[in-house]
This record gives structure tokens, sequence and C-alpha cells, in this order.
């Protein structure tokens, strides 16, 4: 099954998801096993999300969110981070150009002020040349950590209520999720993580509450337009109750 179109009759029959999560993994390992750097399983992996967030948008996906390096992942050696960093810039130059054509919004989540000048000032040129596109919406997940982004939250909402502008009983679950880096977007339905890993690394923990997870044992620099396709097909075949029947 390959979804070459929107018309595609086979996609139509499915349900599809509005907005879909990735969690980027496997770089390192895929790397590894070739005997290379891990810094070139990056590169694998940078190559990849270029080709996997296009087909998102071609198949009529109206969210997707990467996750590319998270608040832990500090904790590398500092020439990995290296990297990581060099790799981001050289990216936002080429690929997200690529994507403006392409009508694809790009945002970032996370706190980007981490980041050093020269990709701050990239990620703040990127966010406004593309804040005129009207396609798809991807959320470049970086120095993003779940448990982060809700104590910013409840931090920007505390300073409401000291400043006497919100009453703490007025606070909803609703009003809440609009302090997220996600606010006014909807929660994601599919959060996909290849690599064989399971478990959420503080990805979207408040936006996931009720996504569908769909894990591949394939190192994300191998995961292919066909595993999406898959991963879709799975998440059809899931009963979503929301806490009911
Ligand atoms: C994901 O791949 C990329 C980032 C976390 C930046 P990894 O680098 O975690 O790859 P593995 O898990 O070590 O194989
Ligand atoms: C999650 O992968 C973060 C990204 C893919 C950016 P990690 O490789 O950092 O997660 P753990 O350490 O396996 O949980
Ligand atoms: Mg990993």
């Amino acid at each position: 099954m390959a979804f070459q179109s929107k018309e595609d009759g086979e996609r139509a029959a499915l349900r599809l998801p509005v907005h879909i999560g990735i969690i980027m993994d496997g770089n390192g390992r895929w790397a590894k096993r070739r005997f290379l750097p891990r810094s070139a399983g990056h590169r694998a992996g940078a190559s990849n999300f270029r080709t996997i967030t296009r087909y998102c948008s071609q198949i009529g996906i109206k969210y997707l969110t990467v996750y590319a390096f998270s608040t832990e992942n500090w904790n590398r050696p500092a020439d990995e981070v290296g990297a990581l960093l060099r790799l981001f810039k050289e990216y936002l130059e080429e690929a997200l150009r690529d994507f403006m054509d392409e009508n694809i919004r790009v945002r970032f989540i996370g706190d980007v002020s981490a980041f050093p000048e020269e990709l701050r000032q990239l990620i703040h040129e990127v966010e406004e040349a593309s804040s005129v596109k009207t396609g798809m919406v991807l959320n470049l997940a970086m120095n993003y950590g779940g448990r982060a982004e809700i104590t910013r939250a409840a931090r920007a909402f505390a300073q409401e209520v000291a400043a006497g502008r919100r009453r703490p009983e007025d606070l909803t679950e609703e009003g809440f999720a609009q302090y997220l880096y996600t606010g006014g977007q909807p929660d994601p339905d599919l959060i996909i993580r290849p690599s064989g890993e399971e478990r959420q690394s503080n990805f979207l923990l408040w936006q996931g509450a009720y996504a569908e997870f769909v894990y591949f044992d394939i190192l994300w620099p191998d995961f292919k337009t066909s595993d999406l396709d898959e991963a879709i097909r799975i998440y059809s075949t899931r009963q979503r109750r929301f806490g009911g029947v």
C-alpha cells in the first residue's frame, strides 16, 4: 500500500490522523552498525526527516510534531551536541527553504533561548518567513521536554495570578493548554517511535494523554514512507475510547 496522492482510494478508506508526533530515535545505533561516528547517524536521520515531513504534507496530514532534541539530550558528550547543533543550522538553511515552497508552516516548540545566537536567529527567520504559509504545521521540538513545557505554562499562569489578571479558580484544562507551546493546536492522534524503544521520553506529556502509540523495530534513518503508511493503517484499526465504552 502506497499513498500516491490525496485521491488515493485506499487511503480514503482509512482514518487519517489529524496530528502525528514522531520520536526520531535510533540514529546512533544506525551509525554504530555501519562503524560510523554517531554524527553520521544524525545526518542520515536529518535527511530522512526531510523525506517523511514532505510525505506527511503530501498525504494531507494537518499537524506534524517531530522530536529532534530533548531537554535531556544536553547530557550527551559535547562533540555529539556540537555536531547536532551544526546539523540543525545546516537544515534550517536548506531543508526549511524547501518546506516553504511546499507551503509548510514551521514552528519551534521548546526553549530555543538555550541555543547559540546564530541558530536562534535562523529559527526566528524561519518562523517569520513561514508564518504566512497555510499548509501543514510542522512543529520542530528542539530543547523540548514535556515536563519543562508544563512547568513553564504553570509559571506563566502563576504570573498572571500574581499580577491580578486571573484568579486560580479560572484555570481549566482547556485554558491551561493555551499556555503550552502547542496552544491552539489539536492534540496528537498518533505518536510513532521507531528504534525499538517503547517509551515516551518526555515527549508531549500533556498533549499525548490519549494519543495512540505505534512502535517500530526500525532505526529512524531506515524508517520509510511505507512504514508511515503502516503506522496509519495500524492507527486506523485502533478503537479510541477516551474513557468511554
Ligand atoms: C535520536 O537518535 C536523535 C537524538 C536524540 C538527537 P539517538 O542519537 O538517540 O540514537 P540511539 O538511540 O542512540 O540509537
Ligand atoms: C528521545 O530520544 C529524544 C529524541 C528523539 C530527540 P532519546 O534517545 O534521547 O531517548 P531515551 O534516552 O532513549 O529515552
Ligand atoms: Mg536514542
